[in-house]
C-alpha cells in the first residue's frame, strides 16, 4: 500500500493529519464526515502505527491506484475478468520483508472503534486469503472481525467461498489476513468470481502480470509483498461466538449472530506500517459492495438491451439496493426488459428505475424529473413479491426474502417527444458573456 499512499500524496489527494487523534470514534467521525477524502492519521494516541482511511473512496482514486485512465474502471475490470493471469513466482518467506515478525498481538494495532453501541474494536479492511482445497491457489474475501483478545477475533462469514472451503476441509481452515495491500489486491478481493478462480489472478492481470507475492511463514499462503500487516492462523467453523452488534452497509446495526473464531499464531508488519480501515456504510464501503453487482448488471443487461447510456447504483441506496438504468429504446418492451434483467443480474436490488438516454442516470434530480413527467404507475410499475434479497436490508424477512419494484419512466418508442423534452435556452455568445459576468459578481460577494 506504501506506493499507493505516495502517489496519492504526490497528487495532493491525501490529507495527512499530524494532530493527535484517538482510535476510539475520532477517526471514524472524520472518515464518515468527509467520505470522499483520503486520510492518513500519522499520530494515533497510544500507537506507533498510522491509520489510513477512505483511500479508495472515489473512482478517481481507484483508477489512480490501478494505474488506468480516468473513466475506465469498469472496462479494465471486465478485461481483467476476461484475461486473468495466474500468479507467477511466489518468493519464499523472508524476514527482511518485515520490520516485525513474531507473536500476534492485536492490542499493538490501532483497531478502531467506529460507532456507538458496537460490540468493540473491529478490523474492517482485512482480506482473508485461504487456499482452495487441494490446490496452491488462494481465495480472497473481506470479512469484518471483532477483536476478542490479543490473538483471537470472530469474523462475519456470509456463506460464500470461505464457507465452501471450510465445508470441504472439515471446518478448520488455515488463513492469512492481509491489511493494507496494493490497490489491485483490494479491488480484486471485492469481486465475486466463480468458485476455484483466485482473486490473485485478477489482481495480477490488473498489475500487468507484475503482482509480487511472498509465502506466509506458517501457512505458506501467498500474500502481497507490499502489505502493511499480515496475520496468520486458522478459522474454526466449529468454534462459534457472538459477533455484533456492528453497523453494516446500510448504516444500521446488523443482527448479532454466532460466527466462527479465528486464532492468529503469527503477525508481521512492514516498517512504518499503516493500519487501514474501511468505515461501514461510507462511500468506500458501498463502492466496493456495489462494484461486483455493477459488473454483473452490465454483463446481463448488455446482452438484453442494444444500447445502455449508463447504470447508477445510487449512493443513498448503499450502492447496492437501488439502480437507475438509462437506455436507448428500440422496442416498446425495452424499459421493462431492462428492469427485469437488472433484478435477474443482482439479487440485492429492490428498486430499478429505467429512463431514456436523454436522462443522465447519475443526475438524480433529472431522474426524479423523468419520473414526475414520464411515469404512470398504471402502466409503468412492476412489482415482484417474495424474491431473494439481501440479509443486509433490515426491512427484508429473516429468510432474506424481499419485495421489489421497477419504475419504467421510458417513453413509448413512437411517442412524439416534444411534449416530454426539457425546454432549453440556447446560449448565444452574448448570453454566455452576461452569465459569466453575473457569475463573477456572485463569487465576489461570496454567493455561488
Ligand atoms: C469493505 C467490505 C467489507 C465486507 N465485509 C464482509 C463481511 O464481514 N463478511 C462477508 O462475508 N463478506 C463481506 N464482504 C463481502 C465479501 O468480501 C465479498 O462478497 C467477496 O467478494 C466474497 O468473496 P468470495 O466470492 O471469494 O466468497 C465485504 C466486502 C467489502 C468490500
Amino acid at each position: 500500500m506504501k506506493e499507493f499512499l505516495s502517489s496519492l500524496k504526490a497528487r495532493n489527494l491525501l490529507t495527512v493529519v499530524s494532530d493527535k487523534v484517538s482510535p476510539d470514534f475520532q477517526i471514524s467521525t472524520v472518515l464518515t464526515k468527509f467520505q470522499e477524502h483520503a486520510f492518513l492519521f500519522e499520530n494515533v494516541s497510544g500507537f506507533s502505527f498510522g491509520v489510513a482511511g477512505n483511500l479508495l473512496a472515489t473512482r478517481e482514486n481507484v483508477e489512480l491506484g490501478l494505474g488506468i485512465e480516468k473513466g475506465t474502471l469498469l472496462e479494465s475490470l471486465e478485461a481483467a475478468l476476461k484475461h486473468p493471469i495466474p500468479k507467477g513466482h511466489v518468493a519464499n518467506f523472508r524476514h527482511s520483508d518485515w520490520a516485525f515478525s513474531g507473536e500476534p498481538d492485536l492490542s499493538k494495532l490501532p483497531v478502531l472503534k467506529h460507532f456507538d453501541n458496537e460490540a468493540g474494536r473491529y478490523l474492517t479492511a482485512g482480506i482473508v486469503a485461504a487456499k482452495f482445497p487441494g490446490t496452491n491457489s488462494e481465495n480472497l474475501s473481506f470479512h469484518r472481525m471483532l477483536v476478542l483478545s490479543k490473538n483471537k477475533v470472530t469474523a462475519r462469514i456470509v456463506p460464500r467461498h470461505l464457507n465452501q472451503i471450510a465445508k470441504e476441509t472439515g471446518g478448520k481452515v488455515p488463513l492469512s489476513l492481509i491489511i493494507g495491500p496494493p490497490p489491485q489486491v483490494f479491488v480484486a478481493a471485492s469481486l465475486q468470481l466463480q468458485y476455484g478462480l483466485s482473486e490473485y489472478d485478477i489482481a495480477n492481470s490488473l498489475s500487468g502480470g507484475k503482482l509480487e507475492l511472498v509465502s506466509s511463514e506458517l501457512t505458506g499462503i501467498s500474500v502481497p509483498v507490499d502489505s502493511e500487516i499480515v496475520l496468520e492462523g486458522f478459522i474454526d467453523f466449529h468454534d462459534l461466538t457472538d459477533e455484533g452488534p456492528f453497523v453494516d452497509l446500510t448504516g444500521t446495526y446488523d443482527d448479532v449472530r454466532k460466527q466462527p473464531i479465528i486464532t492468529f499464531e503469527r503477525m508481521h508488519y512492514s516498517s512504518d506500517a499503516v493500519y487501514q480501515a474501511v468505515v461501514a456504510s461510507t462511500r468506500e464501503h458501498s463502492m466496493f459492495m456495489g462494484l461486483p453487482q455493477e459488473l454483473k448488471i452490465r454483463d446481463v443487461l448488455s446482452k438484453a438491451i442494444p444500447k445502455i447510456r449508463g447504470i447508477n447504483l445510487t449512493p443513498a441506496g448503499s450502492g447496492y439496493f437501488h439502480c437507475v438504468v438509462s437506455i436507448d429504446k428500440l422496442s416498446d418492451g425495452d424499459g421493462k426488459t431492462a428492469i427485469v434483467n437488472c433484478f435477474a443480474a443482482s439479487h440485492p436490488l429492490k428498486l430499478v428505475i429505467a429512463v431514456d438516454s436523454d436522462i443522465d442516470p447519475f443526475d438524480l434530480t433529472a431522474v426524479e424529473w423523468a419520473l414526475s413527467t414520464r411515469f404512470q404507475s398504471a402502466t409503468g410499475l412492476l412489482q415482484i413479491n417474495g424474491a431473494r434479497g439481501s440479509s443486509l436490508d433490515p426491512s427484508s424477512a429473516k429468510s432474506g426474502v424481499t419485495s421489489k419494484i421497477g419504475l419504467d419512466a421510458t417513453l413509448p418508442v413512437n411517442q412524439d417527444r416534444k411534449k416530454f423534452e426539457r425546454a432549453k435556452i440556447t446560449e448565444t455568445p452574448e448570453e454566455q458573456a452576461v452569465l459569466d459576468s453575473i457569475q463573477r459578481a456572485l463569487y465576489s460577494t461570496g454567493m455561488k
